[in-house]
């Protein structure tokens, strides 16, 4: 419990909000990675340090979720916080309370951090640069700009059953129009410095540009998954398109769903990761969602040790 302790305890450079990947270094990832395997730990031996007991957390979600929102909730807990989950639908917000009259609400009543999702890119990133120092703020994803949080958990996921970045080659799956896990990934694969990125899907969720900006191959057939080591697969984000992306999700699943004959062709042992939540039979056949190689729910498990390493980083 004490060497748990110190080596969680440590004070690095402070920072106070994690809105993206962006300008972060692969020692920022690696001290995550070490700090949420600590706490993975700590979680089994049923010895987890009150590291934030005294301090107030609030979730802040405009936008549907199970997992982000509870493994938020859940790592704050596990540290001794006190955790208040705002419900938006019966708040002033329907009152027309603006989004930073709520925040600051929440911040005279002494929440010191503030979780957020929201479905305009920028959202957390405007509140941080109104309020400053006052109330840290962790983006839990913003329209299809940036879900840092998941990038880190799908990353030290992965980490975990691999000997090196630099000779890895994967692949990213799917609506990468509209996906902010993506873009977060993208600029968290980059930092670890893999060698190869490849992204795949239909023409048009597969924006040139993307594929240019973080020197990845783009790619329109399933194909292209052959030598990849590990699949980042993505829900088609429909919420976020307009009726001529994509004809149905049935001819989706046709050309782009993952099957067992897929996986055969590319290479034995290929990871496959998705953020979640899955589609069963339009992104993945559903028998290989529990297949052997794939890592989906130890993505959900893995959000738990990651969101408790990023809140104790936070208030350092
Ligand atoms: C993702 C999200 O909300 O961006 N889900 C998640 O956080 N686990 C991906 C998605 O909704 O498809």
């Amino acid at each position: 419990m004490t060497a748990v302790r110190q080596t969680l305890g440590r004070a690095e450079n402070p920072e106070r909000h994690l809105i993206t990947l962006e300008g972060k270094t692969c020692a920022f990832m690696l001290d995550l990675f070490e700090r949420a395997s600590r706490f993975e730990q700590a979680l089994a031996q049923g010895e987890v340090p009150k590291l934030l007991q005294g301090r107030v957390i609030a979730t802040l979600f405009f936008e549907s979720s199970t997992r982000t929102r509870t493994s938020f909730q859940l790592a704050a807990r596990h540290l001794g916080a006190e955790v208040v989950d705002f419900d938006v639908a019966a708040s002033a917000v329907v009152k027309g309370e603006s989004l930073l009259d709520t925040v600051k609400t929440l911040r005279a009543m002494g929440v010191e951090l503030v979780v957020i999702r929201h479905s305009s890119s920028g959202t957390p990133h405007f509140i941080a640069s109104s309020l400053g120092e006052t109330v840290r703020i962790v983006n839990a994803g913003d329209g299809r700009h940036a879900h840092p949080t998941q990038a880190l958990l799908d990353l030290w996921t992965l980490s975990r059953h691999i000997d090196d970045w630099h000779s890895l080659k994967v692949a990213i799956v799917g609506d990468l129009l509209h996906s902010r896990v993506a873009r977060s990934l993208l600029v968290g694969l980059k930092i670890m410095g893999v060698q190869e990125i490849r992204l795949i899907g239909p023409r048009t969720l597969l924006p040139p540009l993307l594929a240019e900006a973080f020197g990845a191959k783009a790619d329109t057939s399933l194909t292209a998954l052959e030598g990849v080591d590990a699949v980042f697969l993505l829900r088609l984000q429909r919420e976020r398109m307009s009726s001529d992306d994509l004809p149905s999700a049935r001819e989706y699943a046709r050309f782009f769903g993952l099957t067992k004959t897929w996986l055969q062709k590319i290479k034995p042992g290929t990871f496959i990761l998705h953020p979640g939540p899955v589609n069963r039979g339009i992104e993945i056949a559903s028998d290989l969602v529990e297949s052997p190689t794939s890592l989906i729910w130890q993505q959900v498990t893995s959000g738990i040790a990651m969101r408790m390493a990023v809140l104790q980083k936070l208030f350092e």
